[in-house]
């Protein structure tokens, strides 16, 4: 690495407790080497959603993902195991699969016809007869680990690519901690629907986004006005755990206005896991985030909503439920453009924290620091 990229990273202070801390240096927003450095550290060694369970449920169901820029493929099995590979053909590296998602027989890459059977092993290769030292068995679809955890199917591209399901169970179990798991369990996910995806791009760094999800509801008042009203902000709450932070909100109950009326129940749940997977639960209303860099200054979020209740009966409230979430991202996908704009200026280089309400973002400055230094 060189010397001016390791003062970058040095140039924060990951030890000051929260009251003297300052953020991460704007540098880390706008340097291509530093995007370039999480790619291969911070996306490529934490565990990523890669798909939700309920695309996956028959053999040939597949769905596709890209990963710090690797494409990848998750698919069903005949065998009915899922498994994960990278979406890329080892004849000529093109993708095999073009379809965000959905159902196949086999795996036949567009390129020149070269066919994976559902479990990864290369079955066919015209016009490739007299081709000398060529072993089909050596040929398959390269492996990526994955494994499951709520309604979600996680891909993990570093390390243990060969190695048994135990194993990588294990490894994200120590990733999520016992603490998140056991917290998830009782919100019964698993009794949830999903009913849509919504995706957005933003002109600004994808830890904008993230800075603004964690940073205790202090912006709320001020830039969500809608949502403002039916949160009682004064008794938010957050708490870090290792590689996760709980933003926690009392409901005040309100149904006389349109963001009262979808959102409701004692208290909004607000996870966000380490780097960029939030999870937004309200009583029987449930939003995630996944927070993708397409550039250092561009970056995807995607939406997923689930309703406990999907019935035709519910269709009204279930769209209006999704069309307050878009104006909440709204308001947000203005103030990160305006945030990245302005980590640009000579004028800025590190802001402080609220020791009341920017808790989680240290904690997310923390944990980043500590994965760029370990690639030093
Ligand atoms: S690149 Fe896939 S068949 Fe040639
Ligand atoms: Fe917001």
């Amino acid at each position: 690495m060189d010397d001016s990229l390791k003062l970058v990273i040095d140039s924060y202070d990951p030890d000051a407790p929260l009251a003297s801390a300052s953020t991460i240096p704007s540098t880390w927003y706008t340097d291509e080497r530093i995007f370039e450095l999480e790619k291969q550290t911070v996306f490529s060694r934490s565990w990523q959603i890669a798909a939700r369970k309920d695309q996956l449920t028959e053999p040939g169901n597949y769905v596709t993902t890209e990963i710090a820029g690797e494409p990848l493929v998750i698919v069903r099995g005949n065998d009915n195991v899922v498994r994960g590979f990278f979406n890329v053909c080892r004849h000529h590296a093109a993708a095999v699969m073009t379809e965000a998602a959905g159902q196949a027989n086999q795996m036949r890459c567009p390129y020149h016809g070269w066919t994976y059977s559902l479990e990864g092993e290369l079955k066919g290769t015209p016009d490739f007869t007299d081709v000398c030292n060529f072993d089909r068995a050596e040929n398959g679809l390269a492996p990526v680990q994955i494994a499951s955890w709520e309604n979600w199917i996680l891909a993990k591209l570093d390390g243990g690519q060969q190695s048994p399901l135990a194993d990588a169970n294990a490894s994200l179990t120590e990733f999520l901690g016992v603490e998140l798991i056991n917290q998830m369990r009782t919100l019964g996910l698993d009794r949830l629907h999903w009913l849509e995806r919504r995706t957005y791009t933003l002109n600004c760094n994808w830890k904008v986004f993230v800075d603004n999800y964690l940073d205790g509801g202090y912006h709320v008042p001020h830039l969500h006005k809608g949502l403002d009203s039916v949160l009682d902000y004064s008794h938010y709450t957050i708490e870090n755990g290792a590689h996760f932070c709980l933003q926690s909100s009392p409901m005040v109950s309100r149904s006389d206005d349109q963001v009262g009326a979808v959102r409701g129940g004692q208290r909004a749940l607000y996870y966000w896991l380490y780097p960029n997977f939030m999870i937004n639960w309200y009583e029987g209303v449930l939003d995630t985030n996944i927070v993708r860099p397409l550039a250092v200054d561009r970056t995807e979020v995607t939406f997923d909503f689930y309703f406990a209740d999907v019935s035709a009966q519910s269709r009204e409230r279930n769209r209006a439920s999704i069309d307050v979430g878009e104006r909440i991202q709204d308001e947000d996908v203005g103030i990160c453009e305006s945030v990245q704009r302005g980590l640009k200026s000579r004028a800025y280089h590190a802001g402080r924290l609220s020791v009341r309400r920017e808790g989680g973002e240290h904690l997310f400055h923390r944990l980043l620091c500590a994965d760029l230094k370990a690639a030093v």
